[in-house]
Parts: structure tokens; C-alpha cells; sequence
């Protein structure tokens, strides 16, 4: 390339968006998908893109399976339902006349914290209740199994082999969604285990669900900025991105105090603001919701007030809606233990 033409490439791209970060930033989660299959021809180009993924060692340690057959998928998600009402009975202290088990699940919390943190605990008992579906309806899923004897962290491996996925899906114009649920089924039960021929050296990694979808999901959201040390010539020069800086804004006694979860200043969920007026009434946004904060009243939706609601502050509401009648206002905030740290204004992508 002549120097002319890289001047003109770099000026270009101070003015936009390549067409891979459009892929990247436009890709939303998908949970509203078409009956109508995706053709073969695709989804083994979308394994390709997995295939091709860097990982440690280049020990390349996943396994993929496809699953399009409506009986397992529903026999699967019965499963995961049954598992999570049983879950959710052992657990939820949110219930009326079950506050006598909050000491007790806040005291396990702190043992088995990725599990039983805010967003999958609110989660749990709407897939118990069917109001969270396990694959959204997909009529593909993509099983990600790790190699767990891989070079040095075979999670991070298959989740990028996993992004990689997603990101092609998204550039052939299908949605996706990331589905850590299966792992009720897939990692616990030993009728799906068999079935599926999950046995050693593998084991559930995560899931994608894949396919055509209703309405245009994609978008560009606003995103909380995060704190990124800068640091060039042997100094911190900047506090770039947003965010305030990454130190000491955790307090020793933050770690010990697990928030809450049903009282809402300590367990704060976002909060998105509908324009009723403006709003066509289509419904697409409460069906975009994972979290289930939206009610539709009156064919318009409404938001759950606390401790219904368990937004996750995702965006994927705003980007559905095709009138713009929702915008995105207060990020989720969660007090002790997850206090959220180093987050700074809400902001689209920026050039
Ligand atoms: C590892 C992983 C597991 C996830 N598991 C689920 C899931 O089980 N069900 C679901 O509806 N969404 C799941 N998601 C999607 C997240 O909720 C979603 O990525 C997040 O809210 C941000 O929204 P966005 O993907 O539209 O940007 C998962 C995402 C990741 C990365």
C-alpha cells in the first residue's frame, strides 16, 4: 500500500466503523427466533469460524455438537426446568414466608458466587415458571464441549471458538444467543450426558442458540465505560474510556457482605424509560427480555418494579424496538460483594 493510500485508510477510519467492528458492535443476544431451519451450508460454515479459533497451545480444546432435533432440544429444556423449580424451591428466599432462608442461601453464596450471583438467581425461577425459554425456540444449537486436560485454560479457549461462532452467525445475518443454562442438563444430568456422548475428557463448556430471527434485533446500544489504566513512557498518562480508576474502590468489608437480593437498595436492576406514546405496541421488546422485567399492560409494556424486576441493563429492549421508544437509563448497581466498581457513564460505541 502506498503512503497515500494508508493516509486515506487512516482517515477513514477515524470516520467510521470497519465492517467487522459493525459486526461486533451491532450483534445483540437473540431470543425471539423464526421456525423456519437454518440451512446446513451455514451452520457448518459458522463451525468453521470456531474451528478456527487461536487457544493455548493451539490444543484447540473443544468438541461441537449440533442439535437440531426438536425432541431433545425439548426434552433437554424439561429437564432444566424441573431442575431449576427444584433449584429455585431449595433457594428462592424472595418468596413470601421464605425469609428464614435467606441467612442461610447468602451464606452459601459466598462459597459458589458465579453460580448464585443476582443475574442467574433471578433468572432461575423464570425458567422454572416458563417465562425464561432454555434456547429461546432456536431451531439450531451449537453444544460447546471443553477438553478440560487443555494447555492452560480450556474454558477461555472454547469461549472464544464460541464468540468466533457468534460473530460469523451475526455477519450471515443470523442471530444467536449464548446459553449457559444447558448446563443444568448438560453438565449434570446423566440421561442428556449419555445421550449426547458427553463423557471424559470432555464436559459442558456453553451453548449457542442459533437462527433466523423475528423482527431486527441488531443494534447499537449504550454501554457502561469502564476504567482503563493507560500507561506509555514509563508513567500512567491517562484514565481513558470512562470509568473512574481501577484502585482501592472495593472495601475490605465489601467482600464479606452478600447484597440482598429482594431488598432493593442493595440489589439495584437496571431500568430502561418506554415512551408510551411513541410505542407501536408490537411486543417485541418483553420477548427480547431475558430478565422478564417487561409487563405488557394494555398491549404496551411496562416495567417490573423492584424486586420483579431483574434487568440486566443489556440494550437488547432498545435495539428491537423499530419506533425508538425506549431508552436506556440507570445501569443495574449491586451493593457489597458485587458492588460494581470502575463504571463510568453509559455511552454508544464510540469512533
Ligand atoms: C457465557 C454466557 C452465557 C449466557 N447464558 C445465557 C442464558 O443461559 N440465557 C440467555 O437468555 N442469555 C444468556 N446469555 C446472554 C447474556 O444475557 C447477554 O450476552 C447479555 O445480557 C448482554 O446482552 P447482549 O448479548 O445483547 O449484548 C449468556 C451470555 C454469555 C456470554
Amino acid at each position: 500500500m502506498s503512503e497515500k493510500n494508508g493516509m486515506e485508510s487512516l482517515d477513514r477510519l477515524k470516520k467510521e466503523f470497519t465492517e467487522t467492528e459493525k459486526v461486533i458492535l451491532s450483534r445483540r443476544s437473540v431470543r425471539q427466533f423464526k421456525k423456519e431451519q437454518v440451512p446446513e451450508f451455514m451452520v457448518k460454515r459458522i463451525l468453521e469460524a470456531g474451528r478456527f479459533a487461536p487457544s493455548a497451545g493451539n490444543y484447540q480444546p473443544w468438541r461441537f455438537i449440533v442439535l437440531r432435533d426438536p425432541d431433545m432440544m425439548n426434552g433437554i429444556t424439561d429437564t432444566v426446568v424441573a431442575s431449576c423449580r427444584i433449584f429455585s424451591a431449595m433457594t428462592d428466599y424472595r418468596r413470601k414466608g421464605y425469609g428464614w432462608l435467606r441467612p442461610l442461601i447468602k451464606f452459601i453464596t459466598r462459597f459458589r458466587y458465579n453460580d448464585l450471583h443476582p443475574m442467574p438467581f433471578m433468572a432461575i425461577p423464570l425458567m422454572a415458571d416458563g417465562k425464561l425459554d432454555l434456547w429461546h425456540g432456536a431451531p439450531t444449537v451449537i453444544i460447546i464441549l471443553k477438553d478440560i486436560r487443555g494447555a492452560g485454560n480450556p474454558d477461555l479457549d472454547c469461549g472464544i471458538a464460541g464468540q468466533n461462532m457468534v460473530l460469523a452467525a451475526h455477519s450471515m445475518g443470523l442471530g444467536t444467543c449464548w446459553v449457559g443454562f444447558a448446563k443444568i442438563a448438560l453438565d449434570m444430568h446423566p440421561k442428556w450426558k449419555k445421550r449426547l456422548g458427553i463423557s471424559y475428557p470432555y464436559k459442558f463448556a456453553n451453548s449457542l442458540a442459533i437462527g433466523w430471527t423475528r423482527g431486527n434485533p441488531d443494534g447499537m446500544v449504550t454501554r457502561q465505560t469502564r476504567a482503563v489504566d493507560w500507561f506509555e513512557n514509563g508513567t500512567l498518562q491517562t484514565v481513558t474510556l470512562g470509568g473512574n480508576s481501577s484502585k482501592s474502590r472495593f472495601g475490605f468489608l465489601d467482600r464479606f457482605r452478600i447484597p440482598s437480593y429482594n431488598d432493593p437498595e442493595q440489589t439495584e436492576f437496571g431500568i430502561v424509560e418506554i415512551d408510551l406514546e411513541k410505542c407501536s405496541g408490537c411486543g417485541l421488546c418483553a420477548g427480547a427480555c431475558a430478565a422478564n422485567a417487561l409487563d405488557i399492560v394494555d398491549k404496551k409494556p411496562r416495567m417490573k418494579k423492584a424486586p420483579e424486576n431483574g434487568c440486566a441493563f443489556c440494550g437488547d429492549c432498545v435495539a428491537i424496538c423499530s419506533v425508538g421508544a425506549i431508552t436506556m437509563k440507570k445501569p443495574y448497581r449491586f451493593k457489597g460483594f458485587y458492588k460494581t466498581i470502575d463504571q463510568g457513564e453509559n455511552s454508544p460505541p464510540r469512533l
